[in-house]
């Protein structure tokens, strides 16, 4: 069976000295919570105090973004080799990094290639808009980004992928999706995971929900078929991501 899985997504949030106030306080509690990976993603610039606050711990790290070049002149661009250094996650194609970064689902793909080459497991982010929402595209915008994400994903490398559907609408808003409307799309998601690469290799895969997720919803999320953990942001800055672990667990 698929282990749960809830990371917390910093975004752009904390600086050092603050990411090892809020990591020694929640990592006890964090701990504690069994039988679910547990992932933080924090900004790169925190990542090394992060890392060495929760070395020998059972808690992850992941990036929050990556680029696809091995290194070179790519001014202000972090490469795989050195995401590698310390996350054995990095999260893909985010929202935020298409809606305001201008990345598209061929600059995600190569990026979740450069996360296959370098052994990194991508965290692949999909999700509909409002206006598409609203106009019933749901399910082609989220089958075409997976699709486009996924190109040249080997079979073998497939089975580690965490996929993670985030609504646009979501995400921040406090409004969350529903259990009933999340599992109807990480269904479609996983019968397009097992066109492309079987339904032994779609059985393994985590696909996660993301957007507005609380420790006050999160069970209604975890108890649906196909949603096996959360992509939590505001709330992973809280105990509140406690909670949401808890929740994974049961
Ligand atoms: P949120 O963000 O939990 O604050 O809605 C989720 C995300 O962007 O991953």
């Amino acid at each position: 069976m698929r282990t749960p899985f809830v990371a917390g997504n910093w975004k752009m949030n904390k600086t050092v000295a603050e990411a090892r106030e809020l990591v020694s306080i929640m990592g006890v509690g964090l701990k504690a919570v069994k039988g679910v990976e547990k992932v933080i993603c924090p900004p790169f610039t925190s990542l090394l105090a992060v890392a060495n606050l929760l070395g020998g711990t059972d808690i992850g790290l992941g990036a929050q973004n990556m680029h696809w070049e091995e290194k070179g002149a790519f001014t202000g661009e972090v490469a795989p080799a050195m995401v590698k250094e310390f996350c054995k996650y990095v999260i893909l194609g985010h929202s935020e990094r298409r809606q305001y970064f201008g990345e598209t689902d061929q600059t995600v793909n190569k990026r979740v290639l450069a996360a296959q080459k370098n052994g990194i497991i991508p965290i692949v982010c999909v999700g509909e808009t409002l206006d598409e929402n609203k106009a019933g595209q749901t399910a082609e915008v989220v089958r075409r980004q997976t699709l486009g994400a996924l190109q040249g994903v080997e079979a073998d490398f497939a089975p580690s992928l965490v996929i993670a559907y985030e609504p646009v609408w979501a995400i921040g808003t406090g409004l969350a999706s529903s259990g009933e409307n999340a599992q109807l799309v990480h269904g479609q998601i996983r019968a397009l995971l097992a066109e492309l690469f079987g339904q032994a290799a779609a059985d393994k895969i985590r696909i996660l929900y993301g957007g507005s997720v609380t420790g006050a919803n999160a069970a209604e999320f975890f108890s649906q078929p196909d949603i096996d953990g959360a992509l939590v942001g505001g709330a992973s800055l809280k105990d509140d991501f406690i909670a949401i672990a808890e929740a994974a667990s049961k």
